[in-house]
């Protein structure tokens, strides 16, 4: 039984095999019973619009029980810790789940006590690993750009309370990607990637550009003074892109005029509905890759 925590559970090699039938499902080529008679249960105890869905929208295409649980209705309001939670839906038939939390590494502690017995996928953890989210942006990226190596990225914003940033920035590098962090001092993790405070410096020299949100929620104290003060150094705009040659992505959801400029999400260069689009299929070919075969 394998499970999908951070992006080093798959090899390189995995991943292309991975993204090969990504292609496949993106053409509607699926049979629609990959996963028939697999129970999957989705647990998110964070909000979410995009993974939920599409994680939902990928089991149903493959032909998979789904059992979401309403966590505002369910009996963690009770008390139950959430390992209990997991062995009652495991007793009721659960061949995986699919879990967000704000707790980081509560995926890791899931796998190891459901004692392999179910299959555990990250659906985001605390500001620690969003796995599923670095496949697709690679995916996306490798659309563009089928052969990566040597091409340039910038990770724009929040980036220390983004998992969507801390999984990229383990992914893209192996597969080639050079990445520079461009975010404020406040919002750099302390890790040995090059970065800078200036979007204007890199702008020029990038081919792909990552947005992601300000994530105030993740906030202990107020770090800007406004969000508009923030946007006024870190938001992608018209003036800022110009005519440039780039492929600009976020993750979602976006805060419009303080990630990205209103204007800029109409352009052809924003490859954000792409992004979602991808989630799907890419999504659909990591559950086959865990639960059709025996793995
Ligand atoms: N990208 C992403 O994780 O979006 P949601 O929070 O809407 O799932």
């Amino acid at each position: 039984m394998r499970h999908f925590i951070t992006t080093d559970d798959f090899s390189n090699n995995e991943i292309l095999e991975i993204f090969n039938d990504a292609e496949k499902f993106l053409k509607h080529e699926e049979r629609g019973d990959e996963l028939a008679k697999k129970n999957v249960m989705t647990l998110f105890f964070e909000n979410s619009t995009r993974t939920k869905s599409s994680f939902e929208m990928a089991l149903k295409r493959l032909g998979s029980r789904v059992v979401h649980l309403d966590i505002s209705k369910s009996s963690t309001s009770k008390g139950e810790t959430l390992l209990d939670t997991a062995y009652n839906l495991k007793s009721i038939g659960a061949n995986a789940f699919i879990i967000r939390h704000s707790d980081a590494g509560v995926t890791y502690k899931l796998a190891e006590h459901l004692n392999n017995k179910s299959s555990v996928i990250n659906a985001g953890d605390g500001a620690f690993a969003h796995p599923t989210q670095a496949m697709l942006d690679l995916f996306t990226i490798m659309r563009y750009f089928p052969d990566p190596t040597g091409k340039k990225i910038a990770i724009v914003g929040d980036i220390r309370n983004s998992r969507v940033a801390n999984s990229n920035i383990k992914l893209l590098p192996r597969f080639g990607i050079d990445i520079t962090l461009v975010s404020p001092p406040h919002f750099l993790p302390k890790i040995n990637i090059k970065s800078t405070n200036n979007l204007n410096e890199v702008i020029n020299d990038v081919d792909i550009i990552m947005s992601l949100r300000t994530q105030t929620e993740r906030h202990n104290q107020q770090v800007y003074s406004s969000l508009k003060d923030y946007a006024k150094d870190f938001c992608i705009t018209e003036e800022r892109l110009k005519n440039k040659n780039v492929i600009l992505m976020h993750p979602g959801p976006v805060n419009r005029n303080i990630d990205i400029s209103d204007g800029l999400m109409n352009d052809p260069r924003t490859k954000i509905l792409e992004q979602v689009e991808n989630g799907v299929a890419v999504r659909m070919a990591i559950l086959k890759f865990l639960l059709a075969g025996n793995k």
